[in-house]
């Protein structure tokens, strides 16, 4: 058929083209040459002509990174070529003795290198078949890895389709190309942040984040997290190979991939080490974490001479960077009692800035380790700061202690409620075994009002210390008793924040099954591993029977988890806790997904910034959505309201200088209507 329709597909791949093309200029090149609004409109453009024409959608569309709903699994794949490790080392030294292995080797031969950032992230080998990406894996164990392909298409800086941008060179009909995915760092940070502020345990640090996001079975939680990656070498290629690791390199960004800036080509070994100097002095104004540099042999033909072991090739090292140290003096350690009891020394040092950061805690995690490395009270200590957040101490400066230096003890006793400690049960780690400690009766507690959890607000720490010391609180149920007039005689709460707070609590009964089980804090069960279970067993009381071989049944459940679930559930004091839940009025059931909302938001765009009082991104999101809206993430002509809260920026002045309409939390909740949170 002729006429419109035909019309419709060439806008359509017009439009395909065109968005590709910015989006390598801005994510790949990172040299946009239009506006954000400009963008918007085209993708726009195409999203509304692929909602009109569904049969217009292509795989390979820019709309369509984020495709479907969540895996169950990731299949696994056999690599082609296995992704080999890197032999690596701390000297230069040894970075000559490198060179010497490689010259006796090869004989007498021109040699260069190539000096380039070992990105510290985890690898990926992408494979584009007639220029399309067809699948993308971890490396696993070297030989087989895990197909992530749904959630890698999510990365921005990845194109979904190759382009040649060299006049001649075309783009093979099979391509697989290796790289590293990574968080950036200003990105990590701001997660972190995000996390401390609702509560959660913040990622030890950016590679871990990112490792996580890749497990992620929803691509939609992917795309949230924001990574990218840099990708470093050609696996294999139904065209000729090239000359020259440089040669591929190059190849590899004129296809439209993203190679990373700070590669350089050096005439020689000494060359290539002082790349790692200038590296290494650069390395905190990278926007990635680096931790250490690769060299390799240029030439590619030399590079096959050379072979490799099984394990690494010996035609690169990896020259690592020494992590940042410093030394400070160990003021005291004392020891903390968890949610499930087990006690944790810290180290309160003098404080000391060490990898940009004044650091004045340090973690010792147990008694075995403060004894293997014989720390003592009054040390003069070296800590260090990786990539890591938090700094660890790796050395105590012996000829520096103090003839008054006192080697640590475990206390027989909690240091809280005093009853006699017990080992836990990896034989290391010791825990207050009373359930009943008002440690880890507050910790507990604490946990089970986070926002992830039965997000009740208004209960602050300070308060859950008083209420729990007075025996006002001896569990979780006992929240579920408190009384406004009762509240209201404490210090420094009034009428309004104790019956703010009793109506939290009330309205947290109907939170629901998923929520519960992560508040109870049961070891090993975070977010993820509540929503898999109360998916899977629907009710407390289905899960409370399920057996060991039906738990550890559930996709993605692990040992860890199916013990601890089985241990919880046994105790008695546990069936007494869900008795009063119970009593209490709570949902032990799993929330139905909900009758759906009116859509009273459709062709609204919002874009959210800056933070809300009482709202997380993710679930202002989900409101807008849940009612028809879209959430975009750049003010445009089209954006109808821009929500700002707290520390709102640039989109916000942009916002107003379009004269777009402006939103607080409160004007968010009154457009949501009747049930805002439903
Ligand atoms: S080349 C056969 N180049 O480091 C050698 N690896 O410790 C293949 N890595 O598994 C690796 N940046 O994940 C290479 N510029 C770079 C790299 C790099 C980071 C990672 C890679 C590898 C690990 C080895």
């Amino acid at each position: 058929m002729k006429g419109p329709a035909d019309a419709l597909v060439t806008r359509a791949e017009h439009l395909r083209r065109t968005i590709r093309k910015h989006e390598h200029l801005y994510y790949v090149l990172l040299e946009p040459e239009i506006s954000d609004q400009k963008f918007d409109a085209l993708d726009r453009e195409l999203r509304d002509l692929e909602a009109a024409h569904p049969e217009l959608i292509t795989h390979d569309s820019p709309t369509q990174r984020v495709g479907g709903g969540p895996l169950t699994e990731f299949p696994p794949v056999a690599h082609a070529a296995p992704m080999l490790s890197l032999d690596n080392t701390y000297s230069e030294d040894e970075v000559r003795d490198f060179e010497a292995r490689v010259r006796r080797q090869l004989g007498e031969t021109p040699l260069s290198y190539v000096a380039e950032p070992k990105i510290d992230g985890l690898s990926l080998s992408v494979t584009y078949e007639n220029a399309i990406l067809t699948r993308a894996v971890t490396r696993g164990d070297g030989k087989i890895g895990d197909d992530v392909t749904v959630n890698a298409r999510t990365i921005r800086s990845l194109p979904l389709a190759l382009a040649s941008s060299r006049p001649g060179l075309k783009v093979p009909s099979l391509i697989e190309v290796r790289g590293e995915v990574y968080l950036p760092r200003s990105v990590f940070a701001r997660a972190n942040d995000e996390r401390t502020r609702n509560g959660e345990e913040p990622f030890v640090n950016a590679r871990n984040a990112a490792s996580g996001a890749m497990k992620q079975l929803d691509p939609r939680q992917v795309a949230e997290r924001g990574l990218e990656l840099f990708l470093y070498s050609v696996a294999r290629s139904s065209e000729p190979e090239a000359r020259s690791h440089s040669d591929a390199l190059r190849l590899i960004g004129d296809l439209g991939l993203r190679t990373n800036p700070e590669i350089k080509a050096c005439a020689s070994i000494e060359e290539a080490l002082a790349h790692c100097a200038a590296l290494r002095l650069k390395r905190d104004a990278l926007d990635y974490d680096i931790d250490g540099v690769v060299i390799k042999v240029d030439s590619l033909s030399l590079q096959r001479e050379l072979g490799a072991t099984s394990k690494f090739p010996r035609w690169a090292i990896a020259y690592k960077f020494p992590a940042e140290r410093a030394a400070t003096r160990l003021v005291n350690i004392d020891v903390q009692v968890g949610r499930t009891g087990k006690l944790t020394p810290v180290a309160h040092l003098e404080p000391v800035f060490v990898a940009g950061t004044t650091v004045s805690r340090a973690t010792l995690h147990n008694a075995e380790e403060i004894a293997r490395k014989d720390i003592r009270v009054g040390d003069t200590v070296v800590v260090e700061r990786g990539g890591d957040v938090i700094p660890k101490i790796v050395e105590v400066a012996l000829g520096l202690r103090p003839p008054s230096a006192k080697p640590f003890m475990m206390p027989a006793a909690c240091p809280v409620c005093l009853t006699h400690v017990a080992a836990m049960d990896d034989e290391v780690d010791l825990r207050c075994p009373n359930a009943s400690c008002p440690a880890q009766i507050e910790e507990r507690i604490k946990h089970f009002a986070r926002r992830q959890a039965m997000d009740i607000e208004g209960l602050g720490d300070k308060l859950v210390a008083l209420l729990v010391s007075d025996g006002t609180l001896r569990n979780i149920a006992d929240l579920y008793t408190l009384e406004v007039d009762v509240l209201a005689q404490l210090e420094r709460m009034g009428e309004k924040s104790a019956a703010n707070l009793v109506a939290s609590i009330e309205k947290s009964r109907g939170a629901g099954l998923q929520r519960l089980l992560f508040g109870l804090g049961i070891r090993f069960v975070g977010e993820r591993a509540a929503e898999l279970l109360s998916r899977r067993f629907g009710s407390i009381d289905a899960l409370s029977q399920a057996t060991a071989e039906e738990i550890d049944a559930v996709p993605e459940i692990g040992q860890a988890v199916v013990a601890s679930v089985r241990e919880w559930f046994t105790a008695s004091q546990n069936q007494d806790l869900i008795d009063h839940l119970k009593r209490a009025g709570l949902q032990l059931k799993t929330l139905s997904a909900g009758p759906a909302q009116p859509r009273t938001l459709e062709g609204l765009q919002f874009v959210l910034t800056g933070v809300l009082p009482s709202m997380d991104r993710n679930e202002a999101k989900r409101l807008i959505e849940g009612r028809g809206g879209r959430v975009t993430s750049a003010v445009s002509s089209k954006t109808s309201y821009i929500v700002a809260g707290d520390d709102a920026g640039s989109k916000l002045e942009k916002a107003r200088t379009l004269g777009i309409k402006v939103l607080d939390e409160a004007g968010l909740v009154g457009l949501l209507g009747e049930n805002p949170r439903a």
